[in-house]
């Protein structure tokens, strides 16, 4: 019998291990993802998360979606800055257990923790004023597929703004941080986590996620105007942000 590897049913599969790959993961490293992720970049994350949520133009009475929100570190900076309620939505349930502790801790309303798939969400269309998302589109199976989506249930001039990981322009900080990202990084990460894949997977997705002026086409594709990027060490990392058209 022959393999039609372009036939729908394959590539849902795949998709569907992804997934489940990725969900699993998260979930395990879960307890130990905040300390790892400031201890990875030196706290430098805390930093990137303050200045991409001071890209979102949104007022006290918005509703913004923090997709793939994970232990909520965007999702706290958005109520905290904003003032704004945030519905955040994550489909690893040990990420969420994490959040909710987090946000109670910091005695915040007007939040909301939703279980959900990025690329399927459960909301209306044009529900929402803005939505945000911190390496998570990186994670998705179809990034162009949760573009699709956070475009969908914004409303008409609502925000889309997404920090995510991109590899450094200039070539010797380029060498440098690859050096760093495919054999210190992983190593570390394994013995923090104690989870053998996870911080190889890092860098092997960041190398798989398409570069600044490609995203900036996939997000115009998905239906984004007015387009604007900020680089942040020399592109370790990309604020991103679009307009509903
Ligand atoms: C690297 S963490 C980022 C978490 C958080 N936004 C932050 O800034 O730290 C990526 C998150 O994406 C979530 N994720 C990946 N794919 C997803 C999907 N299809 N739907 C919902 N969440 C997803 C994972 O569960 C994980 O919590």
């Amino acid at each position: 019998m022959r393999f039609d590897i372009s036939s729908p049913g394959f590539v849902l599969k795949e998709n569907a291990e992804h997934k489940v790959n990725i969900k699993r993961m998260f979930n395990a490293i879960a307890p130990r993802y905040d300390l790892i992720n400031h201890l990875l970049s030196c706290g430098v994350d805390i930093y990137w998360r303050k200045k991409a949520i001071s890209k979102l133009n949104v007022s006290e009475n918005s509703l913004v979606l923090d997709l793939a929100c994970g232990s909520a570190d965007f999702t706290i900076e958005t109520i905290i800055e904003k003032k704004c309620s945030v519905i955040g939505v994550d489909f690893a349930q040990q990420m969420l257990i994490c959040a909710k502790r987090k946000i109670k801790k910091k005695k915040l309303n007007s939040f909301w923790l939703l279980n959900g798939d990025g690329e399927q969400l459960p909301f209306v269309s044009r529900a929402f004023d803005g939505v945000t998302s911190a390496f998570g589109i990186r994670n998705m199976a179809s990034i162009e597929t949760a573009l699709g989506e956070m475009h969908r249930i914004l409303k008409e001039n609502g925000q889309a703004l997404i920090l995510e990981f991109s590899l450094p322009a200039f070539k010797p900080f380029r060498k440098l941080y690859l050096f760093y990202f495919n054999n210190i990084l992983p190593i570390i990460g394994k013995i923090l986590s104690k989870d053998k894949n996870a911080y190889s997977y890092l860098p092997a997705s960041v190398k798989k996620f398409p570069a600044v002026d490609e995203f900036v086409i996939w997000m115009k594709e998905a239906g984004f105007r007015d387009i604007q990027y900020w680089k942040l060490l020399n592109g370790i990392a990309v604020i991103y942000k679009g307009i509903k058209d």
